[in-house]
């Protein structure tokens, strides 16, 4: 009997040590996934279209994610008053404690890439910059 409390007791112990062990791993392993730092993009520019088609659209296609539609001509003719270039710095830095991810979510997007998106969204909404490039 005693052995096997023993027995019991060392299985017991052996749990807890390697216990957190493992979720510090598991923690870690995240960690580095979403520290990597974002593969470059060695392809040719990609159209705002297209980086629309791929990272925008998860959240801006969508009414339920709290991000405008391509085509609310309401809300997108609201926020164009800010002009592009506030409209920019949000895309760019993020916005509303990151509902709106920096860049995008499209880290290896340029600024020029992620402008064309913006430019593609507003167009959808019927508005475009003059030759001034004022919305
Ligand atoms: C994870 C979801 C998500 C993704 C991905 C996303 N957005 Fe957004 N975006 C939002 C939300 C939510 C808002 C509205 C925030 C608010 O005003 O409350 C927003 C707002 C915006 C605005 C308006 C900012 C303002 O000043 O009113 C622009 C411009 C924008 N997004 C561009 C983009 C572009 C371009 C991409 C792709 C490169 C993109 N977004 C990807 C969620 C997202």
């Amino acid at each position: 009997m005693k052995t096997l409390v023993t027995l019991y007791s060392a299985i017991l112990l052996a749990g807890i040590a390697v216990g957190p062990c493992g979720a510090v791993e598991g923690t870690q392993g995240y960690r580095d996934e979403i520290n990597r730092p974002p593969e470059p993009w060695k392809g040719p520019p990609r159209s705002g279209e297209q980086v629309y088609a791929q990272y925008c659209g998860a959240c801006h296609a969508r009414t339920t994610q709290g991000a405008p539609m391509p085509d609310d001509d309401i809300e997108w003719g609201m926020r164009a008053r800010q002009g592009l270039k506030v409209l920019m710095e949000h895309t760019i830095g993020g916005y509303r404690q990151q509902l709106m991810p920096p860049r995008g979510g499209c880290e290896n997007c340029s600024d020029a890439e992620l402008k064309a998106a913006v430019l593609y969204i507003l167009k959808q909404s019927g508005i475009e910059p003059d030759a001034k490039g004022k919305l």
